[in-house]
């Protein structure tokens, strides 16, 4: 009704100041980036033409992360050093807590400046864990683009280094932590090999590096624990939504897809 009335140009402004609070938003609440993919307007257009994907908005407003006084003091610590937005910083706080009796340690990988990977390293020893968080990153960017992966070229996200990390992981005062540099898991696995897992993280942005880490990981996560895929649904990302929709239907594993971009996999 409201829209036959509405003259093009009313819709337009309307249409512009919708985004500008969408954008203004998004950024407050990313800190330093704003969220992959859907900082690209055009692709999201492009995606929403295909029919494959739509602008969803949860009518749910429960928000826990408010009023969580120990998750916002760390995300204060951590927002100027991730590219992961405050949705997806929670999920991976709160889901830490969900396997903290699960045995195994955590393990993420595309750490980048290290801002999600030290939050789950603080998590980790709120909640008692002592297990080792790992943090696996070539930091010389994204690796193994392929044919599905076509808005990232290899070597985006190179702008950090280890000793970047190293020095927010030394400035937090964590001691739980071990930095693994290479392509994982081809070249930084190897130390880690015997080791079981009761959390993983997968932050990589294209299909093949998903596909290894999980390939890796499954068999030495133990039951019940759980694996986060992050860029799960994003634009920009088709790759990963793929792969974590291969996973679907196996037998040993629950698969969730989360509107906030993360599909996670949970091992029966
Ligand atoms: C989007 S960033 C990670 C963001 C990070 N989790 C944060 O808190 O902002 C992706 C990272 O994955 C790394 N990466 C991608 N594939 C990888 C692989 N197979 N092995 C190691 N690092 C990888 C890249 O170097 C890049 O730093």
């Amino acid at each position: 009704m409201m829209r036959s009335r509405l003259g093009n140009s009313q819709r337009m402004e309307g249409t512009t100041r919708f985004y500008a609070r969408y954008y203004g938003g998004l950024l407050g609440r990313s800190g330093l980036s704003i969220a992959k993919g859907v900082a690209l307007p055009f692709v999201r257009a492009e995606a929403v033409r295909s029919g494959a994907h739509a602008m969803a908005y949860p009518i749910s407003t429960y928000a826990p992360w408010q009023a969580d006084e120990s998750f916002q003091r760390v995300y204060g610590l951590v927002r100027r050093h991730t590219l992961v937005d405050v949705w997806r910083l929670y999920e991976l706080w709160s889901l830490l807590g969900e396997v903290a009796e699960i045995p195994g340690s955590v393990l993420e990988v595309g750490v980048w400046r290290g801002g999600s990977g030290t939050l789950l390293a603080i998590r980790a020893a709120e909640l008692g864990i002592t297990d080792i968080v790992f943090l696996c990153d070539t930091w010389e960017g994204v690796v193994k683009t392929g044919p599905l992966d076509i808005y990232y070229h290899d070597g985006k996200h190179d702008d950090t280094s280890r000793g970047t990390v190293e020095a927010l992981v030394t400035s937090l005062g964590l001691e739980n932590v071990e930095l693994l540099q290479g392509i994982f898991p081809d070249q930084s696995a190897e130390r880690i090999s015997d080791r079981t897992f009761r959390f993983v993280h997968v932050d990589v942005d294209v299909y093949q590096s998903a596909s290894d880490v999980l390939e890796w990981a499954w068999p030495r996560l133990s039951a019940g624990g759980v694996v986060v895929f992050d860029d799960y649904g994003f634009p920009a990302c088709p790759g990963v939504t793929q792969f974590v929709d291969e996973q679907r239907g196996k037998p040993d594993r629950l698969v969730l897809h989360n509107l906030n971009g993360h599909g996670i996999v949970v091992k029966r």
